[in-house]
């Protein structure tokens, strides 16, 4: 036991394990998430359907969404690309979860163009080429290490047309200074969103310091496997976001407050990058 507690208290090495995937698809899980991104009371798998509304709002008053190809990469349930479809875009939708896509086509809305919609993981499959937009919307950059950033920014910058957009939004230094180190411990830990089973959970948070990352490392007791979940997020300045997309090869970097969302809200800014 004591050594069991010692391994779920150790401080893993920065952006050492990666398990979006098991969040994002297992079958669980989908469905939680999918729930999360419906409902307006919670805030952890999308936006409200307002902010959402005046976000593309100010995408189609900046760029004029009618007859523009654009791509939404983690598209979730088509919050985003429905409403681009209905300003009369040509829209793809990318994501690795099955459960969220099919939503999104059961969802389609007839009044407006039609959407490809695709289960494929941005970091490792192919992305449609010349795209006058790309969006990635809720703060998507975050979650990876320095390397999947690098890989994905390369990716989206090869996706657009010449004088394409890429639209984004990342978690501030503001973002990073509100977190704090804890742990929270419980039976059916986040009223059973890990397992619909019987379960005991560990949430531990640590703050890195000198990268700008926290971590919550989640692990999950059940009768007969435990299993982790480690959801790290880099949090930015205007200055580190810039250095990556340059690194990436993105030449015109512009910052906004927020998309037309709350800006008082501190906690994420928004990006326009462009080849
Ligand atoms: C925080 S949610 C945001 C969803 C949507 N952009 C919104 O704001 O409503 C992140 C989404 O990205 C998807 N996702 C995360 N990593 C992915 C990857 N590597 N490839 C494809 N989809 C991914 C998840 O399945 C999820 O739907």
């Amino acid at each position: 036991m004591y050594k069991q507690l010692a391994e779920i208290y150790q401080r893993p090495e920065v952006f050492s394990v990666y398990t979006a995937e098991t969040l994002w698809t297992e079958p669980h899980l989908a469905n939680q998430m999918l729930q999360f991104h419906l409902n307006q009371e919670n805030v952890l798998a999308s936006r409200p359907i307002e902010a959402i509304d005046r976000m593309v709002d100010w995408i189609n008053q900046s760029f004029g969404l009618k007859g523009k190809s654009i791509c939404d990469l983690g598209c979730g349930p088509g919050l985003y690309t429905s409403r681009y479809a209905k300003h009369g875009a040509i829209v793809h939708g990318i994501d690795f979860s099955s459960n969220s896509i099919n939503y999104a086509q059961k969802n389609r809305s007839i009044d407006a163009t039609p959407i490809t919609y695709r289960v494929a993981n941005y970091l490792t499959d192919a992305l449609p080429t010349q795209q006058d937009l790309v969006t990635l919307i809720y703060c998507d950059l975050c979650p990876l290490s320095p390397i999947q950033r690098q890989t994905l920014l390369t990716k989206i910058r090869q996706t657009l047309s010449p004088h394409g957009r890429f639209i984004f939004d990342a978690f501030s230094i503001d973002a990073f200074e509100s977190v704090s180190e804890g742990v929270c411990f419980g039976r059916n830990h986040m009223n059973g969103f890990w397992s619909a089973r019987d379960y005991f959970a560990f949430q531990i948070t640590f703050k890195y310091d000198s990268e700008a990352v926290s971590l919550d490392h989640f692990t999950v007791i059940e009768e007969d496997r435990t299993w982790h979940v480690y959801n790290w997020l880099q949090y930015f300045s205007p200055d580190s976001i810039r250095l990556e997309l340059e690194q990436a090869g993105f030449g015109t970097i512009e910052f906004t407050e927020g998309f037309g969302v709350d800006p008082s809200d501190v906690a994420t800014f928004g990006v326009v990058a462009g080849v």
